[in-house]
């Protein structure tokens, strides 16, 4: 993974692309209140893209100066031939990292297959320590077997472990102390977010539910110390550190603080939609170019560089009103 390709995708605002996400399944194994409906349908199968045309994909991304792919679902690990995927992406000449994103369900069995794929970092999803919460949010998944996966994981010794909490008040509000304590014993990072209203769910009025950033920066700061990171990312993730500890917080707060001005990333759906911003719907089909009888990767190269002429400057969320976005958030991992 040496030899970075220069930058070649630039958009209106001279923001620099070199992030790639991509959601290798729309299917999961939970359905988490605020990611699903309760009864989802999923995309046919003819429908999505084939382990060998998301390769092709991530390859020509890196050609394009793409330096750090994330891979997400659905549930990306639930997908057969992930692990070889992940393999081959690994690899790739010109990429630097190769992360993921999990609700760590399969952690306990896939743990030392990612670490062996040259995976740098796993995000995986936890919002809440309390069992009985933890299925009435997920609607179907077990907490022990995550908090086994997230120990798996640690054993593997992966260079970062970040926990993903969304926080939703009258729900887990009141956790997000046991939760960064849990981080600080486990020597891992954890980022809060707030719920974005992307698709139309049905178990709680999303207004009602908002728990801003601030809110809970104020509730930890009565347990902990938090130093605001001197660090800057990209990421959407503003980060403090707790003194003493091997923990960063994060905040990610597409409501209160608006990170788009350094947006570096775009989002690949598991149809084969090139998706430039995550609140908006600018978007163009790869999948067609893909298929096309005249198929070459100078064409394919040229709509994925078009296509920073369309990124958006920002998203525009409203919490209050129904989705401009009815697109659920398993079609892009986050
Ligand atoms: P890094 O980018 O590697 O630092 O990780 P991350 O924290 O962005 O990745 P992760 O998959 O853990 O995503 C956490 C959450 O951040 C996502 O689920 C989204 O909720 C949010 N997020 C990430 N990127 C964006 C973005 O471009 N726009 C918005 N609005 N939210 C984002
Ligand atoms: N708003 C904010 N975050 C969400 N996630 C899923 N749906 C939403 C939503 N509507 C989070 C998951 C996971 C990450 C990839 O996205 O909890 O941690
Ligand atoms: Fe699955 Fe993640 Fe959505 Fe939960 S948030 S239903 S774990 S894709």
């Amino acid at each position: 993974m040496t030899n970075s390709s220069p930058a070649k995708l630039i958009d209106r605002f001279g923001r620099t692309v070199d992030y790639l996400r991509i959601s290798i399944t729309d299917r999961c194994d939970f359905r988490c209140v605020y990611c699903m409906a309760e009864d989802m349908t999923f995309l046919p199968r003819n429908q999505i893209l084939s382990l060998e045309e998301i390769y092709t994909l991530a390859q020509t991304f890196v050609e394009l100066g793409v330096k750090k792919i994330r891979i997400t679902g659905g549930e990306p690990l639930i997908r057969k031939g992930a692990l070889e995927l992940l393999h081959q992406i690994g690899v790739l000449n010109g990429l630097h990292e190769l992360v993921l994103t999990t609700n760590g369900s399969q952690l306990v069995t896939a743990a030392p297959t990612l670490k062996a794929a040259n995976v740098k970092r796993l995000n995986i999803s936890l919002d809440t320590l309390n069992a009985n919460k933890f299925k009435e949010l997920t609607r179907t998944g077990d907490l022990k077997n995550v908090l086994n996966g997230i120990q798996a994981a640690k054993k593997e010794g992966f260079e970062r472990i970040k926990l993903n909490a969304v926080i939703l008040k009258n729900r887990n509000h009141t956790e997000v102390c046991d939760l960064v304590q849990f981080a600080i014993d486990n020597e891992i990072d954890i980022s809060f977010i707030e719920e974005m209203p992307l698709g139309i769910v049905e178990k709680h009025n999303r207004a009602e539910a908002y728990y801003s950033s601030d809110e809970i920066r104020r509730d930890l700061e009565q347990r902990f110390t938090l130093i605001q990171s001197t660090e800057k990312t990209n990421a959407p993730s503003d980060y403090s550190d707790i003194p003493n500890t091997q923990t960063r917080v994060g905040f990610i707060s597409p409501h209160s603080h608006n990170f788009c001005s350094t947006c570096n990333r775009v989002r690949l759906t598991v149809e084969g939609r090139l998706l430039l911003c995550l609140g908006n719907e600018h978007s163009i089909d790869l999948k067609t170019i893909l298929r096309a009888p005249d198929f070459s990767s100078e064409k394919l190269k040229q709509a994925i560089i078009n296509s920073m002429e369309i990124k958006p400057e920002k998203h525009e969320f409203n919490v209050k009103e129904q989705p401009v976005i009815f697109r659920y958030m398993n079609m892009t991992g986050g």
